[in-house]
């Protein structure tokens, strides 16, 4: 694989958790703040504890799915996705080569400067989008948007097992909802790795707004590789042939996420995994990602309106980053 950076995974030591304490110990601090879990929390701590995830099968009633669905089809609609964005159009085999060597990894400033975006100025109507652009990836800020989104994203069942796993309550640092398209290129996500937002303290929620099938590229995880490093050279990138030979295709242990809408999924993608290329059609799924942040810390990857957010209880709101939180 070109152009990876590679990194030495370990579990925490002694000084490395010191350390943790010292820095998040506002989000250490708020464990007063989490409620006392029920059964069924519990048994999905302990699924996470064990594999690296749990899998809540129609956790989003008939009525919810289809409001988030109808929602989220009528802000595409309206174009309130990310731009400039990715255009798959704009990519030459050959003047890109460096580009697509690197597996399109830049930001999108950067990309931008190399020609391959299209921006707001561009963009007449969705379908002049998909037929103009064809861009791989559409991204929206669903929480700024919309209650029912919220209400998911801040759901105290979802958050008491976060908050529990993680051992403290973290911040909700990046959420939204993409819908994904096929893509000639690959990316990095696209090969076996862990994630890294966090080395210690990391979960992230799927939250599956489509079917999920073999063919509109489901996500792949080795069940148990959160805590198991050594097997893994204590790496962050993989070729496929050095995860073959461990867990052979087919292998009961390599657990893929083929779903119906409605599915919620939490996982520490600190484990290693791979988002699979979409065939055909495209996939629209919601993603939160929790971690700690240092207090004051500036950060604003979405807006939570602000009437929304004094609403919450104080254990959703300690997940809200103060610098997300925005008057309408
Ligand atoms: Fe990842």
């Amino acid at each position: 694989m070109n152009q990876r950076k590679n990194y030495v995974f370990s579990p925490p030591n002694v000084f490395d958790k010191l350390r943790s304490r010292a820095v998040y110990w506002n989000n250490y601090a708020n464990n007063k703040l989490i409620p006392t879990l029920q059964d069924k929390q519990i048994d999905a701590l302990k699924a996470i504890q064990e594999n690296g995830f749990v899998v809540f099968e129609n956790y989003l009633s008939g009525d919810q799915l289809e409001r988030v669905q109808n929602e989220f089809h009528q802000a595409l609609e309206e174009m309130k996705f990310s731009m400039p964005c990715l255009a798959q159009t704009r990519i030459d085999p050959e003047r890109h080569s460096a580009l697509i060597k690197n597996h399109m990894l830049g930001s999108i400033s950067d990309l931008e400067k190399q020609g391959v975006t299209f921006n707001a100025s561009e963009a007449t109507s969705y379908n002049q989008v998909i037929r103009d652009f064809k861009p791989s990836t559409l991204t929206l800020p669903m929480l700024q948007y919309s209650g029912s989104y919220r209400r998911i994203w801040t759901d105290p069942f979802l958050l008491g097992i976060v908050a529990r796993y993680l051992g403290m309550v973290p911040k909700l640092v990046e959420a939204y909802v993409r819908r994904n398209f096929p893509v000639p290129y690959k990316s990095m996500n696209h090969f076996w790795h862990r994630d890294l937002n966090n080395r210690f303290h990391l979960l992230k929620m799927f939250v599956f707004l489509s079917d999920c099938t073999l063919e509109t590229g489901p996500h792949e995880y080795i069940k148990g590789s959160h805590r198991n490093f050594q097997e893994f050279n204590n790496q962050r990138y993989f070729e496929d042939a050095e995860v073959d030979s461990l867990y052979p295709e087919g292998d009961s242990r390599r657990a893929l996420s083929v779903v119906k809408a409605g599915t919620v999924v939490i996982e520490d993608t600190r484990g290693v995994h791979r988002a699979n290329l979409p065939t055909t059609g495209f996939r629209d799924l919601g993603f939160a990602v929790f971690m700690p942040l240092r207090p004051f810390y500036p950060h604003q990857n979405y807006k939570f309106p602000e009437d929304a957010y004094q609403s919450l209880s104080d254990f959703q709101k300690a997940f809200i980053p103060d610098s997300c939180v925005a008057a309408q």
